[in-house]
């Protein structure tokens, strides 16, 4: 296991380039099984989820390829062909290590009439169940078994009818699965309260591409009449929102100024909102966003929310932020039940942070100061990141494989800015 060490202290300056979002990533490559043609994908992130469901799909026979990219390159292009599936099979020891693997019920469905998914287990920050997933492909005519840890999808002979959901819950991979088994249906679908997030939208553009018919694109009513078949399509996965988010808070708690290249301010607002009611200069650039914080930093109240609201995966990296403004901030986590993990080590680090059920009051310090932490999950551990940027002296944040599932080499783009940063591997 590796970890990272980080001297603090060092102002941020310059241009991070923004990767691919890991998240339309993983909703974007089980689309592959919708077609028997090759599926190209631009501006995919490296990282350690998308390795892992890249061998999920070719666990079904889906082949994929990468071309070739320098290694100073961040971002890759994979090809993947689905010629032939050997398998609608997705077994737990794969399942297990990355719970998005669900994401592929809904396209195998499609394609092959029926599926069978390990049950993703719960993870770190709740117990993620999958109860939207399932009512909602029942709804558009699938049959659901749960047996021995496995759910079964089947489609009635001839493929799913298609029909009608309304979320009594807004879920983005829910929303997914049921978009990707919905395009190949032999009907009409409406899908009510779906969620909204880009990424949903970046589905939807590429299965659009992919020759699918869906309304409502972007809203939270989504109408996809079914077609018999998609082709292949060439697409460039958007760049990642969060990631833009958590380079900014780390430069702002700097006193930094930092260009994020491909980042997207309209995909954001929430983020940009929370950063300037902190007292960070947010503005939009040709091809990207510039952030600056010579100033105070000032106590926020944020909510996390469904998009538009705030979004949880960035409520971590918000509150390493706001442990160093003056005034005491309120955020309240209204999505997963446990997202608090980082706040005991933040508070091993000289934060001042209170939770109580849901919320979460953080108490301006004056300073931070480095000591050794736990990553324990993704956005978690870049909020220990974060703080490490601004304590005095060292911070030694362990666990790295959280980082590495979700942040395209943090290290280098970090010391792309002028940060003091070194990964090692450890015992
Ligand atoms: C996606 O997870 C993201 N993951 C998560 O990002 C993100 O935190 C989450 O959306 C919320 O924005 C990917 O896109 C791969 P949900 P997802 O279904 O789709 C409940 C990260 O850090 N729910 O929108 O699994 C659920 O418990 C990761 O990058 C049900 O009750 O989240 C949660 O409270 C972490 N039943 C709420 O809905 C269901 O069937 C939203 O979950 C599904 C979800």
């Amino acid at each position: 296991m590796d970890k990272i060490i980080i001297e603090g202290g060092k102002r941020l300056s310059g241009v991070v380039p923004i990767s691919g979002a890991k998240n339309s990533a993983l909703t974007l490559l089980p689309c592959a099984l919708l077609t028997d043609e090759p599926l190209t994908l631009r501006n995919l992130p490296r990282l350690a989820d998308i390795d892992g469901f890249q061998h999920l799909l070719n666990q079904f026979g889906i082949s994929t390829t990468i071309a070739g990219s320098r290694p100073e390159d961040f971002g890759r292009v994979m090809t993947l062909a689905a010629t032939r599936i050997t398998s609608s099979v997705a077994p737990y020891e794969l399942v297990r290590k990355m719970r998005a693997s669900i994401l592929v019920l809904g396209p195998m469905l499609a394609r092959m009439g029926e599926a069978t998914v390990s049950l993703p287990g719960g993870c770190a920050i709740g117990n993620r169940p999958i109860d939207l997933h399932l009512k909602a492909l029942e709804a558009l005519g699938a049959q659901i078994e749960l047996a021995a840890g496995y759910v079964r999808a089947i489609a009635p002979d001839g493929g799913l009818p298609g029909g009608r959901y309304s979320f009594p819950g807004v879920s983005g991979g829910a929303t997914e699965n049921a978009v990707m088994a919905a395009v190949l249906a032999k009907g009409k679908s409406t899908l009510h309260n779906a969620a909204r997030e880009p990424e949903i939208v970046d589905l939807c553009k590429l299965l659009t591409a992919m020759g699918a018919q869906i309304e409502g694109i972007g809203t939270s009513d989504l109408v996809i009449h079914g077609v018999p078949r998609l082709h292949g399509a060439t697409y460039r996965v958007m760049s990642d929102r969060i990631e833009a988010g958590s380079y900014a808070c780390a430069a702002a708690i700097t006193g930094g100024e930092v260009t994020l290249k491909h980042a997207v301010i309209e995909e954001m607002e929430a983020t940009v909102q929370a950063l300037r009611d902190a007292g960070v200069t947010v503005e939009p650039r040709p091809d990207g966003i510039y952030i600056a914080a010579d100033g105070p930093l000032r106590a926020a109240t944020i909510s996390t929310a469904p998009y538009p609201g705030f979004a949880t995966d960035m409520q971590a990296q918000l509150m390493a932020l706001l442990c160093r403004a003056e005034g005491a901030s309120v955020l309240t986590e209204t999505i997963f039940e446990n997202r608090y993990m980082h706040v005991p080590e933040l508070n091993r680090m000289g934060a001042h942070i209170e939770t109580k059920g849901r919320t979460a009051i953080v108490h301006g310090v004056p300073k931070l100061t480095g000591a050794e932490v736990m990553a324990t999950d993704l956005r978690a551990s870049m909020s220990l990141v974060i703080a490490g940027l601004a304590a005095e002296g060292e911070t030694q944040v362990h666990r790295l494989y959280h980082l590495d599932r979700g942040y395209e080499r943090l290290e280098e783009k970090l010391a792309l800015v002028g940060a003091q940063v070194e990964r090692v591997g450890e015992d």
